[in-house]
């Protein structure tokens, strides 16, 4: 794992933005898989900011996020196709077509959890993925559990998640299911690149890095064994790492 601390979320953010635009450059078809949340926000707004002054184009670019809420619509402000839309895919040249977010109110679930993880196939595989980690290390929404997930699948969310995200729901019930790439399709990305910021992260981190492979203590801890994943984090979040 190569580790990278910043002493600012600007300049953390830039280097994710860098990363992206680096694989662009090389590959304007890239596949990359992107994460909903606070960590990226600063990297998309590096993004739109790069490409309003056409240093990059998303025109051959295709995404897949890695997770949604379900039983909630999309229109909801809280839906993960929202944040999407509202802080990338509406500000860069995206194909919507292109612009992919597991429909968490398919009628069947289990259907669309298989044909996102074909469409991920078909598209030749995710050269970066994305990624925050919850406080509980999950990453995408794969809680802990007893062992590692493999596919596109529905969860439940853990009352650790409802607890960080439910302050977006205002006296809305936040829903307590979602529909999440599992830890082997995040897994086959031939990249990972990893934001963390904040004290709240420090444990999930040291965890990730230093801890046991377990899926029970932590999610994220499965990424040692990956051969290109790269952790951008802030001088808290890195503040237990030994
Ligand atoms: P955050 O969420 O980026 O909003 O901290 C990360 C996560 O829970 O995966």
């Amino acid at each position: 794992m190569k580790i990278c601390v910043f002493s600012d979320y600007t300049s953390l953010s830039a280097a994710c933005a860098d990363g992206i635009e680096t694989l662009i450059k090389e590959k304007p078809d890239a596949v990359l898989g992107l994460a909903t949340g606070a960590s990226p926000e600063g990297a998309y707004e590096e993004l739109i900011r790069r490409s309003r002054a056409g240093e990059l184009s998303f025109r051959a670019v295709k995404t897949f996020n890695l997770d949604e809420y379900c039983g909630l619509p999309r229109a909801d402000r809280n839906s993960y196709y929202s944040f999407m839309w509202e802080h990338l895919f509406g500000h860069i040249d995206i194909a919507p077509e292109n612009a992919r977010i597991p429909d968490g109110n398919a009628p069947d679930l289990a259907a669309e959890c298989l044909a996102y993880d074909e469409a991920i196939k078909e598209a030749g595989g995710i050269d970066l993925q994305v990624l925050g980690i919850g406080r509980n290390g999950h990453i995408g929404f794969n809680e802990p559990a007893d062992a590692f997930t493999k596919g596109t699948h529905v969860t439940r969310l853990t009352k650790s998640t409802i607890d960080a995200n439910k302050r977006y729901f205002d006296d809305n019930p936040m829903p307590e299911a979602a529909i999440t790439m599992g830890i082997g399709t995040i897994f086959s990305a031939k990249r990972i690149v990893l934001l963390a910021t904040g004290k709240k992260k420090a444990e999930a981190i040291k965890n990730t890095v230093q801890g046991d492979i377990s899926p029970r203590q932590c999610p994220a801890s499965i990424l040692q064994l990956h051969p290109d994943v790269t952790l951008l984090l802030d001088e808290e979040a890195a503040s237990l790492l030994g």
